[in-house]
């Protein structure tokens, strides 16, 4: 499977940084285009005190743990419209952008588009693949929730970066996996099964 993974500067980058790193464990993927907005590295820095100002494929598959020799992520600047996520005729499962900063939400929205993101999520809906948003931002306004029901009316999937506590979470970490778990179901990836629901969680059934 190839996929596209957007990181955009909204706050929660270790969304992104689990998000690829479940896809690269899963063992079911193939090819990660991997874009990144401008406002990255400082909300990376900012937040994981991680340097990816200037960062190139050799400095991702680091950051990542990966082989310097890996080629599962292409990574791709943003200001490159020839990319291989730019174009419909380059076949894949779909796209990820995770978190998804309100900026892009109301670009895509729009469909005026400026980045490779925003392309590439045009082009993830007009070709009708699974487009996957994380928004994140709070309190949302009306203009954000318009924009993310044109998205949902337009066939994205808004999975807000809100995770669930019913699996009783004792970490940053475990909070942070259970969103990213869910973002691999939407392509029925696997990953580890701890946090899903099996309704025996809350005590016995009526049966006793
Ligand atoms: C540390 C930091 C945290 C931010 N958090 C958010 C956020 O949670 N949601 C959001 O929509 N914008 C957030 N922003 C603002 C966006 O980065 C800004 O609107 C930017 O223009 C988004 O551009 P992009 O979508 O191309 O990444 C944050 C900025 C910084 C520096």
């Amino acid at each position: 499977m190839d996929l596209t993974v957007a990181i955009t500067g909204a706050s929660g980058t270790i969304y992104g940084y689990r998000t690829l790193k479940l896809l690269i464990e899963s063992g079911k993927v193939e090819t990660i285009n991997l874009i990144m907005s401008g406002v990255v590295p400082t909300v990376a820095q900012v937040e994981l005190g991680v340097n990816l100002k200037n960062a190139d494929r050799a400095a991702i598959n680091k950051w990542l743990g990966l082989e310097p020799s890996s080629k599962i992520i292409r990574f791709w600047r943003l200001d490159n419209f020839a990319a291989r996520p730019s174009s419909g005729s380059y076949k894949q499962a779909g796209m990820i952008i995770v978190p998804c900063s309100m900026g892009t939400v109301g670009a895509i929205a729009s469909g005026a588009g400026t980045n490779l993101i925003h392309r590439a999520a045009d082009v993830t809906l007009k070709e009708g693949r699974k487009l996957v948003i994380v928004p994140r931002e709070t309190p949302l306004s009306t203009i954000h929730l318009e924009n993310l029901l044109r998205l949902s009316n337009a066939g994205a999937r808004i999975l807000p970066a809100a995770p669930g506590f019913y699996h009783r979470p004792q970490s940053v970490e475990d909070l942070v996996d259970h969103l990213c778990y869910r973002i691999l179901d939407q392509f029925d990836l696997p990953h580890s099964k701890k946090t899903q629901w099996t309704g025996e969680e809350a005590g016995e059934d009526e049966d006793g």
